[in-house]
């Protein structure tokens, strides 16, 4: 087996951590389908939002979880190679095939398969998976017999695969056979009271992975990663807090020894390179703004528009004085009330936040804990 189509050993899966509305409905749709009968499923979020883990968790919950579970990632492999990998093939198939050689969809018989970043399969390759997940059976390369088999797989991807269909890159045929049941894992920005849970989880692994005396995390702090968007969502957040766990001279993580990812400028990504950055973030949205002047640490990304603005006009016009207003507002609750990094986020001196701040006080538009 190559080393990209690994087995991995089956242990006791570490849970999904997470507080957020979106997170308890997730393990509950999780362990549903897991137990459901359901033989595709399609696992769907930015990149570093849990993917990987959910699978893992379908497989460790479902009635297979005593059988094999194997992970091929698409991406990794060149289309010749994927087909041989995933389906097999016979002896004298091709110039190396100097054996018969059974593939993952057999060699998982009974368990899982999931097939990671879906979404970069190249054509070909999309009309065998397609077949696979009609009847179950397939051929092996070069071979003449169906072979049947019993496997669950579980699709990822990072990518809008409705996009892809626009564009011409995924077949939709194969796109409802995968969407039969789909599962959508929200970014980490949109998982209120995860950020929380989840730094304190991770500080205790590394603390006591790395024998460090490190109890806990400040409020400061919390309201710093709070007011980050984490554009590389739970695995940014896992290597933040690693590297603050290795860095901190205290027995408290404080503000300062969390390195936050750059925001990107003018369309590029301006990140400060990690030394546990498995990946890339995929998909990140464009910047939220430029200006003139970039605090070190601003993390204000917005969703990517249509055009080159930052926000559209709507149609009928609209009241800056009560836009301003709002983001104020939403600046504050999103730092939890810290004016200094709510005006990080707007790109305001603190004295100009403190004096927003302070009129949206005297006419009731904002108090603490609202
Ligand atoms: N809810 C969560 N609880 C604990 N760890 C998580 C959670 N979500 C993601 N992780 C961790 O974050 C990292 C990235 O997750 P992964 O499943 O690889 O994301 P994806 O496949 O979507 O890119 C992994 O180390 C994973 O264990
Ligand atoms: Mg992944």
């Amino acid at each position: 087996m190559s080393a990209i189509a690994q087995l991995h050993p089956v242990h006791p899966i570490r849970e999904m951590i997470g507080q957020s509305v979106a997170m308890l409905n997730l393990r509950v749709l999780l362990a549903k389908v897991a137990k459901s009968h359901a033989t595709t499923v399609l696992l769907t979020g930015e990149s570093g939002t849990g993917k990987d883990l959910a699978a893992k968790m379908l497989h460790q919950q479902s009635e297979r979880r005593t059988q094999p579970f194997l992970t091929i990632t698409c991406t990794a492999l060149q289309e010749s190679l994927l087909d041989s990998e995933l389906f097999g093939h016979e002896r004298g198939s091709f110039t190396d095939a100097k054996a018969q050689k059974r593939g993952l969809l057999e060699l998982a018989d009974g368990g899982t398969v999931f097939l990671d970043e879906v979404g970069e399969m190249s054509p070909g390759m999309q009309a065998k998976l397609l077949r696979f997940l009609e009847d179950h059976t397939f051929m092996r390369v070069g071979g003449g017999q169906d072979v049947r088999v019993d496997v669950r797989v579980v699709a990822a991807t990072h990518r809008d695969l409705q996009a892809a269909i626009e564009a011409g890159t995924f077949r939709e045929d194969l796109y409802f056979r995968l969407c039969a049941v789909p599962v959508e894992i929200p970014p980490l920005r949109d998982r209120h009271g995860d950020i929380s849970v989840l730094t304190d989880y991770f500080q205790m692994i590394f603390a006591s992975e790395e024998h460090r005396a490190i109890r806990s995390v400040t409020k400061d702090a919390l309201a710093k990663l709070n007011a980050h968007l984490w554009p590389g969502n739970v695995r940014e957040l896992r290597n933040a807090v690693e590297r603050a766990v290795l860095l901190c001279e205290n027995t408290q993580l404080g503000p300062d020894d969390f390195h936050l990812m750059q925001p990107c400028v003018q369309g590029r990504h301006t990140q400060l390179p990690h030394p546990h950055q498995g990946q890339t973030t995929g998909g990140l949205p464009a910047l939220a703004r430029g200006g003139d002047r970039e605090p070190a640490d601003r993390t204000l990304y917005a969703v990517e528009q249509p055009r080159d603005h930052l926000l559209e006009l709507p149609m009928q016009g609209l009241d800056m004085a009560s836009l301003e207003q709002d983001l104020v507002v939403q600046a504050m609750q999103r730092t939890h009330g810290n004016q200094a990094l709510a005006a990080e986020l707007l790109g305001m001196t603190r004295d100009q936040m403190r004096y927003r701040v302070a009129k949206l006080r005297d006419i009731g538009l904002y108090s603490e804990g609202n």
